[in-house]
């Protein structure tokens, strides 16, 4: 049984499966104690197409998170994110209850139901919903209704579904792998709320997480999620193409890339190496700098989806906030430099700031525990109704959650 101050993420990626855990202190602090990653077999283009390959690699990421924290796990926050998700906009009415008519936290939590109820195809499913404003007695724009007067509230919420037959094989893989599902976590509300500055999400700003199957693209602007897309493009498509053009295995080129690979001319090395070809007998002499005739197509190729992505959120100039790059894949050198030049932006990268976790290809799953910690401890107060947190806990995170919005 998993200590009461304890929250483990799992982000089932196409080319790794990471459990993160986290463990919250009394001044609602999450420090990260627990990692566990294993290679993901099980996944193509961010999809389960091998539910038994999918629940060996949870399982072993969980079981390495566990040794590390010296606890068994038995629930878990899935990260999800994938092609298969859609962002919806509804609003939400009621009256104010109560004789003095003050909007308490229940109205709240009525007007938030109140703008799930839309018609939903029953191919599809509810991921996440999240309220983007208030309106009280036809004032626009709260952020934090409760303690107002009023006598009808209005919230306007952002609805995120995805397709029920992609959500439930994922929970068969989790819950197989002898887990209990706490809740699913978006990945579009919870990285950008990690990797993006309150400035940049205000002002207009692309995070762009290139991982092995798939760049997902969440595009903000007033502090809002504008879109989501998952382009089935990574970095293992640049490991197939260097595969292809060197004529060596996939393994072998996948290792070519991470020594020596690089995007452009001016940030390669010029290193001699030898490879050996399928089929030949000798080995043959290759300068790392001829690999950038292979991968820069590639790399050129997934930020020209990218950035027809902004443009249909509407930036057919650059967002002021500029691009911000996260997931393992944009560690390639001179991938930034392909990234500002085809978008026209301020291109960064993002790497998380927890000790253990810095490479950039953990952001999604650290961003889960941060998410649900600071923004989202509703999930966590289903927890305490079924006794797994204690009062005082959710209290504590519920302040938090006051203070970010007040
Ligand atoms: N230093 C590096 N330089 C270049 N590429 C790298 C580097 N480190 C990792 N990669 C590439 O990043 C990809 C894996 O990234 P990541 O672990 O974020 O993917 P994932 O989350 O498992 O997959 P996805 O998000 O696509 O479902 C692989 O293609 C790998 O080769
Ligand atoms: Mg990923």
């Amino acid at each position: 049984m998993a200590k009461n101050n304890l929250i483990c993420s799992l982000d089932i990626g196409t080319t790794n499966t990471r459990a993160i855990v986290g463990e919250i202190d009394r001044d609602g602090i999450m420090n990260i104690i627990g990692i566990g990653q294993s290679k993901s077999t099980g996944l193509k283009k961010g999809i389960v197409i091998d539910i038994e390959a999918t629940v060996r690699g949870i399982a072993d990421a969980i079981s390495q998170a566990e040794r590390m924290i010296g606890e068994d796990l038995d629930s878990v926050y899935i990260a999800i994110g994938g092609p298969q998700t859609a962002l919806l906009s509804n609003k939400g009415i009621v009256a104010v209850q109560g004789e003095l008519r003050e909007v308490t936290g229940t109205d709240v939590d009525r007007v938030i139901a109140a703008a799930q109820v839309l018609a939903i195809p029953p191919e599809r499913e509810v991921i996440n919903v999240t309220p983007l404003s208030y309106i009280v007695d036809g004032y626009e724009g709260i952020k934090d209704p409760v303690g107002m007067i009023g006598v009808r509230l209005e919230a306007d919420a952002l609805i995120i579904t995805g397709k029920a037959t992609y959500l439930q094989n994922i929970r068969r893989c989790v819950e197989r792998a002898g887990l209990e599902i706490s809740g699913m976590i978006f990945k579009g509300l919870s990285t950008p709320f990690m990797a993006l500055s309150p400035d940049e999400r205000e002002l207009g700003c692309a995070l762009v997480d290139i991982g092995g199957g798939v760049s997902e693209v969440s595009i903000y602007m007033h502090d809002t999620l504008l879109s989501f897309a998952s382009i089935p493009q990574g970095g293992d498509l640049i490991t197939q193409d260097l595969a292809h053009g060197l004529r060596v295995p996939i393994s072998q080129a996948e290792q070519i890339k991470l020594l020596y690979g690089a995007a452009t001319a001016e940030s390669s090395g010029s290193t001699v190496f030898k490879i050996e070809t399928v089929g030949a007998s000798e080995t043959t002499e290759v300068d790392s700098v001829e690999l950038v005739e292979y991968i820069q197509p590639r790399v050129d190729e997934i930020f020209d989806c990218i950035r027809n992505e902004l443009i249909k959120a509407g930036f057919d100039k650059p967002p002021a906030g500029g691009v911000v790059l996260t997931g393992g894949a944009c560690q390639l050198p001179g991938l930034t430099d392909i990234a500002s030049k085809k978008l026209g932006a301020n291109v960064r990268i993002y790497r998380p700031k927890q000790i253990g976790v810095t490479d950039p290809s953990f952001t999604a799953s650290t961003a889960v525990l941060q998410f649900i910690t600071r923004i989202n401890p509703a999930a966590l107060q289903k927890q305490v109704r079924s006794g797994r947190q204690s009062p005082r806990f959710f209290d504590r995170i519920k302040s938090l959650f006051a203070e970010f919005f007040g």
